[in-house]
């Protein structure tokens, strides 16, 4: 196996507390991983070390390869176009004043990728894509516009359009309703399938982690107690801690 993302040793600490400690990951190209455990277990602060957000204490980040502390700024950044970070709250995280199509095409204007006509081209792709349809209807609407559920097809659209390896979604659905919740993770689990698209998905849903996840991650204060098959893992957990979330899940 070849890893797409190789965490090894990272400690994040906030005010000198770790909230992650001592953790080493492995996710390879395609893999779609289900990162779970209690509030304040560190899983967005995972993603955060990983999305270049929170400066790690120590440890290494690899992607693709390469470590992302120890290569040029620049070179980070073009690593950084190769993951996209999706949050609970879009409407918090799209940009309220700009239509769709601009909103969905804003990654490759970041990265200066392309001329405003294959930006467009490739905005459209990016909604069809996510089933935003019929998309042409969608393109010039702001965000405020749409429900909570289009919302995050558009957030989905856009972190797609730069064509990332990976992408981390941090409670995407915990937001929505229990059949649109069902639908962006089946729309997450697709695009992984489809589009050789690494994923970790960040929930306190178990039931979530086992139909959108082969593997499963389990954290509790800063560390993984243990990862293996969602299926293995959740029908006969090793560690106690991860026996809880299963009790506590289905009672
Ligand atoms: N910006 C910050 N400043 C200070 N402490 C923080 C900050 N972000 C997170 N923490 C602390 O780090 C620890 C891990 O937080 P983190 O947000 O990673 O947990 P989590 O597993 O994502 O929890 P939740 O499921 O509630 O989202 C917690 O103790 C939290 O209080
Ligand atoms: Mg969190």
């Amino acid at each position: 196996m070849n890893p797409l993302l190789e965490i090894d040793s990272l400690t994040v600490q906030f005010g000198g507390v770790p909230a992650v400690a001592d953790l080493t990951l492995r996710i390879a190209a395609g893999e779609t991983v289900a990162l779970v455990g209690g509030s304040g277990a560190g899983k967005s602060t995972v993603a955060l070390a990983v999305a270049g957000l929170v400066t790690p204490a120590s440890g290494a980040i690899r992607f693709e390869g390469e470590e992302l502390g120890a290569v040029g700024r620049r070179r980070r950044r073009e690593l950084r176009r190769g993951m996209h970070l999706v949050f609970q709250d879009s409407y918090a995280a799209l940009p309220p004043n700009m239509r769709v199509a601009d909103i969905a095409a804003e990654p490759m204007v970041i990265h200066r990728e392309g001329d405003a006509v294959s930006r467009r081209a490739a905005a459209v792709a990016a909604l069809e894509s996510v089933r935003l349809t019929p998309t042409a209807t969608y393109l010039d609407r702001f965000a405020h516009e749409l429900s909570g559920g289009q919302r995050q097809r558009v957030a989905f659209a856009r972190a797609l359009v730069a064509r990332p390896r990976l992408l981390l979604a941090d409670e995407p659905a915990s937001g929505l309703d229990a059949s649109l919740r069902l639908e962006i993770v089946d729309l997450m689990t697709e695009l992984a399938n489809t589009q050789d698209l690494a994923v970790v998905h960040i929930t306190h849903d178990l039931a979530l982690a086992a139909r959108s996840c082969s593997t499963i991650v389990v954290m509790q204060d800063g560390r993984v107690v243990e990862s293996g098959p969602t299926a293995d893992v959740l029908s006969a957990p090793a560690h106690a801690y991860t026996a809880a979330l299963v009790a506590a899940a289905s009672g």
